[in-house]
């Protein structure tokens, strides 16, 4: 098969050279292509390649349409020619419950009268359908699937895709055959092309499914050509072809064996559990896959009782496609409506009609600012794309134009805040407005009570929004001092609280007085001071009094305090508002305890910055280890750091821990150090 170095070129005739140049080139590029498993430097299979252009060149009588030359070769077509397909193209019946599953076992079973059945199961791709002819075992015509009778002529276009053979490996095909297959977009590649096409000032696709389409619909192939397309193939058009193949398995063998990309993932099961646990090993698998798939499809494995059960309307009854929750679907965009934070963000939130994405009924996004519903150019009532991607927060990913009568509105964000009226700011350069009211403004102050009483912060059990929203709708919380002066009297006035959970709740906050200081500290609200932020104050000054009296600079000796962080927390206790706040407190007894003395141990002022998963500690665990210790733990990898301490899976901190010279650590290495600090 090695056509050899270039020199034998003078033993062979020009067309035998051709020839053998032509069966390497496939089978390098059926190796690089569909196999993952490249066998030659780029630069050398160029060499080949280029010799082959030559050589067709100096004998253009020779070029045949099946030659690796040709997969992108003459004009833009006028049109798509129609296609009709030997074998009609249909479509799966779905299910999206296991329960659906079991009945469609339940049902071929009985059909067949067998006790169990094996299944062929598959992912089922998320791209395009498309039927591809061979003749003689040479790529001649492919189509869409259309209406399934009838589709488009898009040979031109599919002989660009490297991973569909041109000429079939073997000889045991039959003379004319249909392949069927999904030809569909890598992720990565999809992501690549969607920057490539925002560098050029074009439109980006909307998922790689889309890009997919969009690609194979070019009426120039040169187009195609340079979209990372690829094809998986999942069988044949004729059900009665190769009959001696027995299942559906050995089926995709053979056309694997001719050259065909087909899922790696693929796998023969039976039985309810089978079923369910091929479903569910594909859902956990899905985020990791380089492709897209929408569900898993489950085929009955030997293919005469295939035939025996046959089709109903335009589906085969003998398998089922069972879907995952869509991660995406479209709906309004009804209103945007601004959202008042803690520290007096104004926040645009979509509200949506209910549409189910990712297993969850979505009615509300965050639209984040102002710039970001001008990029993605959204008007209230149009439809929009919502996705929901694994465990990621809903998002409102693009407006549909094309859907658009005339009546959507722009958004605009209001000069006063929704809540209090209060004169809105957008500082220069930010993209975050904000409601000048501070604790004036009902919003904030309901927001700061909710951070005050979270379970992080004074952790006052039972104080959930329903609640701060009436005591602070009737004026009896006015900044979060008043919630210790709150008495089973005032309590008794409000909604839906009886007198058993208005003890309660008295108790919970009587018990929230004795908090440590970094919580104390986290509880404030001060913006940019977040826990780790405000375990480091509290260790440091050990009082709130010490730390309300430093300055920006005794600030930022602690690491990961840098100026931004200094001057927010200056400027919050500058506020004589919150000092009044802080007095009111200390008169009710709060004032943070103070942390247990930590001097003197081996950690003792060595920062640590934790990443991955550790074996045997949760990450929160480890950090509450090296602290007691002594130790410091910060979120990000800086200068300062001294250790950094790299579970499983590292993210981006082992990079720049390198990059900084920052000792890295694995975590018996951290426990070692632990043990001497006993130890000592
Ligand atoms: S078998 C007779 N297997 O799903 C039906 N289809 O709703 C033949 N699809 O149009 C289809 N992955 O585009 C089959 N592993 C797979 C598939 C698959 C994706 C698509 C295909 C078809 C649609 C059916």
């Amino acid at each position: 098969m090695n056509p050899g170095p270039p020199s034998s070129t003078e033993r062979l005739s020009p067309a035998a050279r051709i020839d053998a140049l032509r069966a390497e080139i496939a089978r390098l590029d059926h190796h690089y292509y569909v196999l993952d498993q490249p066998l030659l430097p780029d630069a050398e299979y160029d060499r080949l390649y280029s010799e082959l252009l030559a050589l067709e060149a100096a004998h253009p009588d020779l070029i045949t349409p099946d030659s690796p030359s040709q997969r992108v070769a003459g004009a833009p077509a006028p049109a798509f020619a129609a296609v009709v397909h030997d074998h009609a193209m249909r479509s799966l019946n779905n299910a999206f419950t296991n329960e659906a599953v079991l009945a469609f076992d339940r049902r071929c079973r009985e059909a067949l009268g067998a006790d169990t059945l094996a299944y062929l199961a598959e992912p089922k791709f998320d791209g395009v359908a498309v039927s591809l002819l061979f003749e003689e075992g040479r790529f001649v015509r492919g189509a869409t699937r259309g209406d399934g009778t009838q589709g488009e002529d898009i040979t031109a276009n599919l002989r660009t895709i490297r991973s569909i053979p041109l000429r079939l490996n073997g000889s045991d095909h039959p003379r004319r055959i249909e392949i069927r297959g999904e030809v569909l977009m890598f992720r990565a590649d999809f992501e690549r092309l969607n920057a490539s096409q925002l560098e050029h000032g074009l439109k980006p696709f909307m998922n790689p499914r889309n890009a997919a389409a969009g690609s194979l619909r070019q009426l120039d192939a040169s187009v195609t050509a340079k979209r990372p397309l690829r094809f998986f193939v999942y069988g044949v058009g004729d059900d009665d072809a190769l009959p001696e193949l027995a299942t559906q398995s050995a089926l995709i063998e053979r056309l694997a064996h001719w050259g065909f990309p087909a899922a790696r993932e693929r796998a023969v099961v039976s039985g309810p559990d089978g079923l369910a646990a091929y479903y569910t090993r594909m859902a956990t698998m899905r985020p990791g896959l380089p492709f897209a798939i929408d569900g898993v499809v489950f085929k009955v494995n030997a293919r005469a009782l295939q035939r025996e059960l046959g089709y109903v309307a335009r589906a085969p009854r003998y398998a089922i496609a069972y879907k995952f929750a869509p991660e995406e679907d479209i709906t309004r965009l009804l209103d945007i409506e601004v959202q008042v934070g803690r520290t007096g963000a104004l926040t645009p939130v979509a509200r949506l009609e209910p549409v189910r994405v990712g297993g969850v009924t979505v009615t509300n996004a965050t639209l984040h600012n102002e710039d970001e519903i001008r990029r993605k150019g959204l008007l209230i009532g149009d439809w929009v794309i919502v996705r929901r991607a694994g465990d990621v927060i809903p998002e409102v990913f693009a407006p549909l134009p094309e859907r658009r009568r005339g009546d959507e509105r722009a958004f605009v964000m209001p000069g006063f805040c929704p809540v209090c009226g209060s004169r809105v700011e957008r500082a220069a350069g930010l993209a975050i407005a904000r409601c000048t009211g501070g604790l004036y403004c009902p919003a904030q102050r309901k927001q700061a009570t909710l951070h005050f009483a979270s379970r992080r912060a004074m952790d006052i059990e039972g104080l959930g929004d329903k609640l701060v929203d009436q005591l602070v709708d009737r004026g009896h919380v006015q900044t979060v001092a008043d919630l210790y002066r709150l008495t089973a009297a005032t309590l008794a006035g409000l909604e839906r609280m009886g007198d058993k959970s208005a003890a309660r709740l008295l108790a919970a906050i009587d018990r929230a007085r004795r908090r440590p200081l970094d919580r104390f500290i986290f509880a404030l609200g001060i913006p940019q001071v977040g826990e780790a932020t405000a375990r480091d104050l509290a260790h440091q000054f050990g009082r709130i009094e010490a730390l309300m009296a430093a300055d920006a600079e005794v600030l930022q000796q602690i690491p990961d305090v840098g100026p931004a962080v200094a001057a927010s927390i200056v400027n919050f206790f500058a506020e004589p508002h919150n000092r009044d706040v802080i007095a009111q407190l200390h008169a009710a007894g709060v004032r943070g305890e103070a942390p247990p003395a930590r001097a003197g141990g081996h950690l003792s002022g060595k920062s640590f910055v934790l990443t991955g998963t550790l074996a045997h500690h949760g990450r929160a665990e480890a950090g509450a280890l090296i602290q007691a210790a002594g130790g410091k733990i910060s979120n990000t990898v800086s200068a300062k750091t001294d250790y950094l301490v790299a579970g499983e899976e590292p993210g981006t901190k082992l990079a720049k821990a390198k990059s900084l010279g920052v000792t890295v650590i694995g975590e018996n290495e951290l426990l070692e150090m632990l043990r001497k600090e006993a130890d000592g």
